[in-house]
């Protein structure tokens, strides 16, 4: 069992914690997971009391627990929770929080500090819990985990790190990326270093391509406020995906230490070729959704979004072709993809390789057969794909394309939010799935520079209408004409 701690999440009353903390800190609880006196404290500016905090966690984890929810299992969760209001951006509440936490003894001394608050907020709060003495280790451990995204841009990443490295050491900082924390991404490490099969393909000499894509149908919703001033390049590309890139592309690791992993990714990221600002467009493709249709549903374009400035240029998807100058794959482009309205919700890792050097099995000169792929697919489904090509039956030499499928998760398994392994993983201090600052660093280097000219390019950006697969112009970022985007993980759905 993981130590006793007190959770203390700020911003508790935002829509991540809604979402997700509180349920997965549910999850937990239902599963056994935490040790009996833990305690989660809710910092929020509302002048709620205890009674209606626990009113609105027991509407979020109606409205999202898994199993069902289980009236004697609240009831057993409810006794951890505690509501504590006050004004994170005032001083004088951080010395109001540890009178409490020093003079009531349910709170255990041990103490995470989860900022799930706006990203300009980390340095001054931690500021603040230190100047309280709340980050003394003294008679516990303090971990703090931050949010993402990690800063704005290279520059402020840095000011950032120069900021907490005030007050914090590099092991008590947890920067969280959800996405590690996902079952099938956490599977890439073990279908990569618990099976030889791949090895011998996984290189240059076989991989044509990768291609990483994350496509949702949701729109921004009410996060435009935020995201107007991110776009998806910062929102997902600089974090979520280049993750997704470095396991696929990492050498194995020593161990699986989270030193040693870290080491590994870091290789990787700092291995990406740079992309000088004249070659911008070559690399990087950029729109945004227009009025369009999603299940039958009539969805606005973005610029008709709440809180977006009608001439916005913000991008709703991104693209982007990047090389690794490393001696496995240098060579092979690595492209990477998402946007939001899309057609569908899909996140997958499409790996193709080369054409066989002869083509036997055609009929004609212009058919070309297709090549093998080895398909991840992350979410909805969890499943492994390897794309062959088989005889069909019949009396004619024809060929058609087969999947050899394998679910990674049985009908009764159940599905783990990535916020469960996550929240536990900073209980028994195991940051294997959190970011070192040197990722962070190095996955700006990569983006900087395509931020940079997007962000004087002012007046114009292409449109996609909602519903579609984002514009056909992203395909001028393939290298040859072979070279395609894999959309689902079914060949007859793929563009
Ligand atoms: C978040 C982004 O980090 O990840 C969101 O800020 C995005 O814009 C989300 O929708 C996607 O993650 P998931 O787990 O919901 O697919």
């Amino acid at each position: 069992m993981p130590d006793s701690c007190t959770y203390i999440i700020f911003g508790a009353t935002g829509n991540l914690s809604r979402t997700k903390l509180m349920p997965a800190l549910y999850h937990l609880e239902v599963d056994g997971r935490l040790s009996d006196n833990t305690m989660i404290m809710a910092s929020g500016r509302r002048p709620w009391d205890q009674e209606k905090w626990i009113s609105e966690v027991r509407d979020m984890i109606q409205e999202r627990a898994r199993c069902g929810f289980d009236e004697e299992r609240f009831t057993r969760f409810a006794q951890r929770l505690h509501y504590f209001q006050g004004d994170i951006s005032q001083s004088d509440t951080y010395p109001r929080m540890r009178e409490l936490l020093n003079n009531d003894a349910r709170f255990p001394a041990n103490i995470a500090f989860y900022l799930s608050i706006r990203p300009a907020e980390f340095g001054l709060v931690t500021q603040y819990l230190s100047e309280a003495d709340l980050l003394n280790e003294e008679h516990g451990w303090r971990r703090v985990v931050i949010e993402k995204p990690f800063g704005y841009d290279l520059d402020s990443a840095r000011a950032l790190q120069a900021k907490l490295g005030q007050y914090l050491r590099e092991d008590q900082i947890y920067r969280i990326d959800h996405y590690l924390g996902k079952g099938t991404v956490r599977n890439m490490l073990v279908f990569r270093f618990a099976n030889l099969l791949m090895e011998p393909l996984w290189n240059r000499n076989y991989v044509d391509y990768v291609q990483i894509t994350h496509s949702e149908t949701r729109s921004v919703g009410s996060r435009a406020d935020y995201y107007d001033g991110a776009g998806a390049l910062r929102d997902m590309i600089q974090s979520h995906l280049l993750q997704l890139l470095t396991l696929v592309a990492m050498e194995p690791p020593v161990s699986m230490e989270a030193e040693a992993l870290r080491d590994e990714k870091v290789k990787v990221l700092k291995s990406i070729r740079k992309i000088p600002s004249n070659a911008v467009h070559a690399h990087a493709f950029r729109a945004q959704y227009a009025p369009g249709v999603i299940n039958n549903e009539k969805i606005n374009g973005y610029l008709q979004e709440d809180k977006v400035p009608n001439d916005s240029v913000t991008e709703t998807y991104a693209a982007m072709k990047l090389y690794i100058d490393n001696w496995r794959w240098a060579g092979v482009p690595f492209y990477l993809r998402t946007g939001k309205c899309l057609a569908q919700d899909q996140s997958l890792v499409s790996i193709c390789l080369k054409n066989p050097p002869q083509q036997f099995f055609r009929s004609s000169q212009f058919q070309q057969m297709q090549p093998n792929r080895i398909l991840l697919s992350i979410q909805p489904k969890e499943s492994l794909r390897i794309q062959m090509t088989a005889k069909e039956p019949g009396l004619d030499m024809k060929t058609r394309c087969v999947g050899l499928d394998a679910g990674l998760r049985h009908e009764d398994e159940v599905k783990h939010d990535a916020y469960e392994d996550l929240l536990l993983d900073v209980i028994k201090g195991d940051r294997s799935l959190f970011l070192r600052y040197d990722e962070v660093e190095y996955a700006w280097q990569v983006v900087d520079p395509v931020l940079r000219v997007w962000a004087v390019e002012r007046d114009y950006i292409p449109h996609y209408p909602a519903g579609s697969w984002g514009p056909e112009d992203s395909s001028r970022l393939f290298e040859h004409p072979g070279q395609e985007w894999r959309n689902t993980l079914e060949p007859d759905e793929a563009s």
